[in-house]
């Protein structure tokens, strides 16, 4: 494949810097995109100059001109979605969640490997390079036995505009727990390398968005009544195969010091680490001085640091896909089980 031409179907806010991202690629364009609200559509086709518009999904996914289609829609409609473009014959990279519940996400991966097609999330987490430089040195061992990591994503008041598809759960599928949970799961278990969890427990929390408190900037509203039936504070706490666990906390709103905190602390026999601040904990050997290092240098393996960048690079020239498939589906797997957790009061076991 020479040059990669994207369909989007979604024109809301990510699909810009999507766009723009796409864009920036030498080998790859948006050239069509569809969206149910004409007026984003528009504003998207303006911005981008985009080829082509459609009014439905499946004009978009029956123009031959396209290899691959990005689905950034309200949650519910990602699998339905990805299903019939991979039907169609496109690759598809989907935003996250994957899915709204493990079922719908095995499915999509099932459809994907029997018609040989690319499927991906974009996990865009993972391709920061602080991050990703401290991954390269958990792979050359400088971190030892990762045994615990302790995530978090806290806003203080960040809950997406009320009103808008994400406070509906049946739309999409829960709240912060899978918009921003999703994120710091993900990359969790990437840096300890450990898709293998053997049980999970959860708690949801409910405590300011059904109160018309606690939202912040991300979102447009144009409804005119609000829903708001979903986790604004989750917890859950996960046990591996191999012993090692992981805590996670997210917030869309609570009371907390700061605006908006997030990392993902790894704790390892040899030393620790702040991954979205690039920093790594160890104690000297010979002098047992506690060293503190900022910024350390490693080789990363994404140096374009950007998730289209990485899918494109697969299609045209076989770079290795950073998120797989069997990845996210324990991702959403994990997500299930916590919301499952929180609603039961018990932990779930995966391993049965
Ligand atoms: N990776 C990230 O960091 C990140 C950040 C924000 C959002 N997202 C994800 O991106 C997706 C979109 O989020 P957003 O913030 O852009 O939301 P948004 O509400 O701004 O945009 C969604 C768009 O989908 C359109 N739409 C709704 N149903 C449709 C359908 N059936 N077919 C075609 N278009 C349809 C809407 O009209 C809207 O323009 C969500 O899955 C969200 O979780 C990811």
């Amino acid at each position: 494949m020479n040059t990669i031409k994207f369909g989007f179907i979604g024109a809301g806010q990510i699909s810009h810097s999507s766009a723009a991202s796409i864009n920036s690629h030498p080998r790859a364009t948006l050239v069509a995109a569809q969206d149910t609200n004409a007026a984003r559509l528009k504003e998207l086709e303006a911005k981008f100059g985009v080829a082509n518009t459609y009014a439905t999904a499946e004009e978009l996914f029956a123009d031959n001109n396209l290899d691959a289609v990005y689905i950034a829609t309200p949650n519910k409609f990602h699998v339905p979605l990805a299903l019939q473009a991979l039907e169609a014959g496109k690759h598809v990279i989907l935003e996250k969640p994957f899915a709204m519940n493990y079922p719908e996400a095995l499915q999509a991966a099932e459809t994907a490997r029997r018609l040989g097609k690319v499927l991906t999330l974009g996990m865009n987490q993972r391709f920061e390079k602080a991050p990703q430089t401290v991954r390269s040195l958990i792979e050359a061992g400088t971190l030892g036995e990762i045994y615990h990591t302790k995530a978090h994503w806290l806003r203080r008041a960040g809950i997406p505009k009320l009103g808008t598809w994400f406070g509906n759960r049946e739309l999409s599928g829960g709240g912060c727990l899978y918009d921003i949970g999703v994120h710091f799961l993900d990359l969790s278990l990437y840096l300890m390398d450990n898709f293998d969890p053997v049980s999970v427990s959860g708690a949801t929390y409910t405590k300011f968005g059904h109160l018309g408190r606690g939202e912040g900037g991300w979102g447009k509203s144009e409804a005119s009544e609000i829903v708001f039936d979903v986790d604004d504070f989750a917890t859950g706490f996960i046990r591996m195969a191999n012993g090692a666990t992981l805590s996670l906390d997210v917030s869309w709103a609570c009371h907390a010091e700061e605006d908006d905190r997030a990392d993902v602390h790894l704790y390892g026999t040899e030393a620790g680490a702040h991954a979205m601040k690039g920093r790594i904990f160890r104690q000297d050997p010979e002098t047992g001085e506690y060293l503190v290092v900022q910024n350390p240098k490693a080789e990363i393996r994404y140096p374009h640091c950007d998730r289209f960048h990485n899918f494109i690079n697969h299609l045209v020239e076989g770079e290795e896909l950073c998120v797989s498939l069997d990845q996210a589906l324990t991702v959403q797997k994990i997500l299930d089980a916590m919301a499952e957790s929180a609603a039961s009061g018990r932990e779930v076991r995966l391993d049965s």
